[in-house]
């Protein structure tokens, strides 16, 4: 009886070991034997790494603007890392990673890109892998977080709009089959921001592509975007020197009069609006008394005049740009306006994509640009299709959120696109459900950024809760796609300090649009139609 379990055991162990072997041999074999049938793809290099190995990017010559927020965590689990160069053009390719763990799960899944990146996103790479996916990633055809490399390049352009990614999922599931020797079960997508867009970009215009899209914070009218950050830039200058400038004490302020006015719209005081809509403050309690000057109290008649600006839609002669921001998002907003990183997507859109101009300046800015813009602009940065037929036919998901706090791409710009897919498509928000859902994610900034509220919903590594699919949206998309059990609900975790270790300072179910959350008899409800 003894013997019996130890030599089962012992064979147990020897036969993992063996596998063990036979999966490093085979990663190192890609190297040699290559990707049958693909003769414009160069594997750079295929290496075992294990758990916990630590990826030095910069030793690996990854672009240094690249590196840091999205840099790989030590690896969850034994993988096969495969680097591929790809060409797409006669001037232009892409750089693609396939992540393939030792324990698969069967299927595949292909991250996106942010802002105008250049980098691969490591961080969303482990993340999938981690779960057992077959994970792709690409370089977005550059290098590096500025636009610059589209400067009298348009395959370049044409890499980044759409051809990359596409290009990272056709190649990427090749590999995938090549290595596990058959087919992945479902194919899957994880994106936010640009991401987002890329996810909606496909549902739109590659439907053959993925089985579930989770698009987070799309940047839809992603051309739009920049031309409303260089208004916010023109309406608000950069410092006192104009003289409607807000300083962060002056937004603070801000901050706290909508809050003190919409706070409880929602049915409970507790920092968070739940639907930021309802939310319409009387900014003129701001403003200074007459003859008072300019303090940290109050706002004086120009500032005040610009913050309407801030919060209302932007439009050029008629024709509409871009929501104005979303009220509660004041604290996160200057913030983040104000970053180089921004400043450097504004020019490098009007420099790179529209007017093919490096001198061209902010201060040129004029409001006839933005139509410019958004005439130069390939239709792929637009993404604004809403015949989604073609991906609802074949069976594909799409689950699609979005902070109520996110800084840079506003809310409302997701909330018109659903509007416009049930618009073209004639169909009812109970119909959309069958292939599409909406999640509006209260007190929560753009993406992975974080947020007063309950913003922890398995959007990245890091940023998972339990590995329930209640609290995980890439774990509910696969729950959806292959047990066809839609969510209802995405539930959010806000961690103490942000911190798991601390524990769960309190989770919040985020309704599914068009319901909202109301505090009503002591809890949280999902209502439609709340506030009719
Ligand atoms: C392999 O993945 C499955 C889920 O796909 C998981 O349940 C199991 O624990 C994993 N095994 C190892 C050894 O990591
Ligand atoms: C990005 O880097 C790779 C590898 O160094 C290079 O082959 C490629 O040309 C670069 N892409 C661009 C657009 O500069
Ligand atoms: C690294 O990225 C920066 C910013 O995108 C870019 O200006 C630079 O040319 C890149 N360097 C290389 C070697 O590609
Ligand atoms: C608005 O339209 C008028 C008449 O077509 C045109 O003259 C003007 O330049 C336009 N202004 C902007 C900002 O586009
Ligand atoms: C939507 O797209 C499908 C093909 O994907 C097409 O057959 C149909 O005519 C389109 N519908 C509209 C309203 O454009
Ligand atoms: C997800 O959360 C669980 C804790 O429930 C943790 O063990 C796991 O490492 C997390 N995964 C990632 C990728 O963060």
């Amino acid at each position: 009886m003894h013997m019996c379990k130890a030599s089962l055991i012992l064979s147990l162990i020897a036969s993992s070991a063996q596998g063990y072997e036979t999966f490093k041999s085979k990663c190192a074999a890609l190297s040699t034997n290559g990707i049958s049938g693909s003769e414009k793809t160069n594997i750079n290099f295929a290496q075992f790494l294990p758990a916990q190995s630590v990826i030095d990017l910069a030793a690996e010559g990854v672009n240094q603007t690249c590196l840091g927020s999205d840099d790989a965590p030590p690896l969850p689990t034994n993988i096969c890392r495969v680097s591929l160069s790809v060409s797409t053009s006669d001037t232009s390719g892409v750089i693609i990673e396939a992540w393939l763990p030792e324990n698969w799960s069967g299927r595949f899944l292909s991250v996106g890109n942010g802002g105008f990146g250049g980098c691969i996103l490591y961080a969303d790479l482990a993340y999938g892998v981690s779960y057992g996916f077959a994970t792709v990633g690409t370089n977005n055809g550059h290098n590096g977080t500025s636009g610059g490399a589209f400067y009298n390049q348009p395959e370049v352009l044409e890499d980044f709009v759409w051809r990359a990614l596409y290009t990272g999922v056709v190649v990427g599931k090749k590999v995938t089959k090549q290595f596990y020797g058959k087919e992945h079960t479902k194919s899957y997508y994880l994106g936010c921001s640009l991401g987002g867009l890329q996810g909606w970009g496909a549902v739109q215009s590659y439907p053959e592509l993925f089985d579930g899209v989770v698009a987070g914070a799309p940047a839809i009218g992603f051309d739009a975007m920049f031309s409303w950050i260089a208004f916010l830039y023109k309406t608000l200058g950069f410092d006192n020197s104009n003289e409607a400038f807000l300083s962060p004490g002056h937004w603070a302020l801000v901050h706290k009069t909508v809050m003190s006015q919409c706070d409880s719209l929602d049915g409970l005081e507790d920092g968070i609006l739940e639907d930021s809509r309802q939310c319409h403050p009387d900014l003129s309690a701001l403003l200074c008394p007459a003859g008072a000057t300019a303090s940290s109290d109050c706002l004086t008649a120009p500032q005040v005049h610009a913050l309407k600006k801030v919060y209302s839609p932007y439009t050029v002669n008629g024709t509409f740009i871009n929501s104005g921001t979303n009220h509660g998002a004041a604290p996160g907003f200057s913030d983040a306006i104000y970053r180089p990183v921004v400043q450097t997507w504004v020019l490098d859109f009007f420099r790179y994509i529209v007017f093919s101009d490096p001198s061209w300046d902010l201060t040129q800015y004029k409001d006839e640009d933005a139509i410019t813009g958004m005439r130069a602009s390939p239709p792929g940065l637009h993404s604004k299709n809403g015949n989604l037929s073609a991906f609802r036919n074949r069976g594909g998901k799409v689950l699609h959120w979005h902070g109520q706090l996110d800084q840079v791409v506003v809310i409302e710009n997701s909330d018109r696109y659903y509007d416009h897919v049930s618009q073209t498509m004639n169909a009812s928000p109970a119909e959309l459900d069958e292939f599409y859902r909406y999640f509006r994610i209260s007190g929560t900034l753009h993406c992975r950024a974080g947020g007063p509220g309950a913003h922890v919903i398995g959007q990245t590594w890091g940023l998972n809760s339990t590995d329930e699919p209640e609290d995980n949206i890439l774990l509910r998309m696969v729950e959806w796609v292959e047990h066809g059990k839609g969510p209802d609900f995405v539930r959010g975790t806000k961690f103490v300090d942000n911190d798991r270790k601390k524990g769960v300072a309190f989770t919040r179910d985020h309704c599914k649009h068009p319901a909202v959350n109301m505090h009503k008899d002591g809890k949280w409800q999902c209502i439609t139609d709340a506030h009719l």
